[in-house]
């Protein structure tokens, strides 16, 4: 009786001895695998030059041979005016066609905003300029008007020490413009952190064009209640070339630097067949010259393709409006944020994998404060080809017509980062078979595929 009760709790034993083992080992897995951070404290900066003295200084592309200085004074008599020049201390340029604004928030009053654009400017030059006629010099660099190009990508940024690791990453290795697809601040209605974010990066975003999209948290609505417009601070803060590339609304713009085209939408506006932001896609694509502009890339903040547990399915309506218009355009590579997570797709159209379909990759992992989304849908679908929860930053290097490098750098610690995944692209036109495709939409191009350059067979 004894014995028999004996071998019985031995025999409820021997699965929970089978589940040390096998957590011992995935322990074991777990300690060569990378340990995923907290979300990092938030670094508030603050203005230490007297208030005439511009801050928050960003630069972004406007239009060809362009530039675009913003900035703001917390001294309302400043003139919105840039003094400008190739060589340190001389500036033997100036332009005063600039405008200002500013802009309450319940009791928030805002400093003066400037925005004036400057030019023509040569390309990959360094230009130093001077704001308000006051203060500190600041210096650009102009991005190359050939090829090769290279881009820095990190998405829903925030304000965190992660961040300061994420952008201090990016700063390490030379870049030409940073692209940010949504969610800068997380000021979230709290107006003054869009002030401590504007001088955060300030000490980049003066330096190379930061050319963004927004956010669920850009939108900052309290309507109808209060009477606050949507995107009120992101809007008169951070002015894109929208108006110099045909689009009404500061939420979607293009802008073409060295043979790319890069188009800007906007998840939180209107996207449906007939409304404003689809026209203007329709219109903006049409327009696009592949010979002088070989590659196309479409930055939106909510991703139309997800495998991670957060935000599923969020981006299905506009995937399901306009993902049509990206296809027959060609568009190389579409890039999302708002997952904080890193995430590659093979080339997909409609939920299947194409070879002549853009690349999908996610790139929310700035290091904002709500942490990393790291729960992902099982088992992987065979269209995600690499996941990762962890904070990092992408960079994509044009290296020329057909080829083009992508990379994803994961922070390891605040000095360091690792290339933990990386692809060949070519440029799709490149590939007969879509040439083909496109001039049969219905095919359903199985037997295509097979004598095709995938991505990453390159
Ligand atoms: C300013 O000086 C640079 C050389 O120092 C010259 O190339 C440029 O044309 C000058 N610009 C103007 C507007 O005079
Ligand atoms: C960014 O990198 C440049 C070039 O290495 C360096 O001069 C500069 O100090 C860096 N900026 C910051 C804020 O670390
Ligand atoms: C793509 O590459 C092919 C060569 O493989 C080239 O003929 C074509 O012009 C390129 N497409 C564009 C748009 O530059
Ligand atoms: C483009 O770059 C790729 C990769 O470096 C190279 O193999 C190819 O020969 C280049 N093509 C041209 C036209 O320079
Ligand atoms: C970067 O950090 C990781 C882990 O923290 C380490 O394994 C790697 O060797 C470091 N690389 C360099 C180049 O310091
Ligand atoms: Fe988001």
């Amino acid at each position: 009786m004894k014995s028999l009760y004996c071998s019985h709790e031995l025999l409820q034993l021997i699965p929970i001895i089978f589940f040390s083992i096998l957590l011992l080992h995935f322990q074991q897995v777990a300690a060569v695998e990378y340990v995923r951070p907290p979300p990092g404290k938030i670094i508030s900066t603050s203005h230490n030059r007297p208030d005439s003295h511009p801050q928050q200084v960003h630069i972004s592309i406007a239009g060809n041979d362009h530039m675009r200085i913003s900035w703001i004074t917390n001294d309302k008599s400043v003139p919105s005016v840039v003094e400008y020049g190739k060589v340190s201390g001389k500036y033997n340029a100036s332009s005063s066609t600039g405008e200002h604004t500013t802009y309450r928030y319940f009791f928030y009053n805002s400093g003066k905003i400037h925005h004036v654009k400057i030019g023509p400017l040569d390309s990959n030059t360094v230009y130093y300029y001077r704001c308000g006629g006051v203060g500190d010099e600041f210096s650009f660099r102009t991005p190359p008007s050939k090829f090769p190009i290279e881009f820095a990508l990190a998405g829903d940024l925030g304000q965190t020490e992660w961040t300061a690791s994420t952008l201090a990453h990016v700063n390490k290795t030379d870049y030409d413009v940073l692209l940010l697809p949504g969610d800068l601040s997380y000021a979230d209605s709290q107006q003054p952190l869009w002030d401590t974010f504007g001088r955060f990066v300030e000490k980049y975003a003066s330096k190379r064009p930061w050319m963004v999209t927004q956010g669920n948290h850009e939108v900052e609505a309290f309507l109808p209640l209060f009477k606050i417009e949507s995107f009120k601070a992101y809007n008169t803060r951070w002015i894109m070339p929208y108006q110099e590339s045909g689009s009404h609304s500061n939420l979607y713009y293009s802008f073409d630097v060295s043979g790319v085209h890069i188009v800007m939408l906007g998840s939180y506006t209107e996207f449906g067949i007939s409304s404003p932001q689809y026209e203007w896609l329709q219109n903006d694509l049409v327009k696009i010259n592949r010979k002088k502009t070989p590659w196309v890339i479409t930055i939106v903040h909510v991703p139309w393709y997800n495998t991670n547990i957060a935000h599923q399915g969020e981006g299905e309506k506009m995937r399901i409006a306009m993902e049509d218009l990206l296809y027959k355009a060609k568009v190389d590579i579409v890039f999302a944020g708002h997952v904080h997570a890193y995430e590659r797709f093979a080339r997909v159209y409609d939920n299947q994998a194409n070879p002549c379909g853009p690349m999908h990759l996610t790139v929310g992992d700035g290091g904002n404060r709500e942490g990393l989304a790291l729960m992902f849908k099982k088992p992987t679908s065979p269209l995600s080809l690499f996941r990762e929860a962890s904070f990092g930053h992408g960079r994509l290097r044009i290296v020329n017509q057909t080829h083009a490098h992508w990379t994803w750098h994961r922070n390891n610690d605040d000095h360091n980062s690792s290339v933990s995944d990386e692809v060949w692209l070519a440029n799709i036109s490149a590939n007969e078979g879509c040439n083909k495709k496109l001039a049969f939409q219905d095919d359903d191009g199985e037997d295509m595929s097979n004598n095709v350059i995938m991505n990453d067979e390159l």
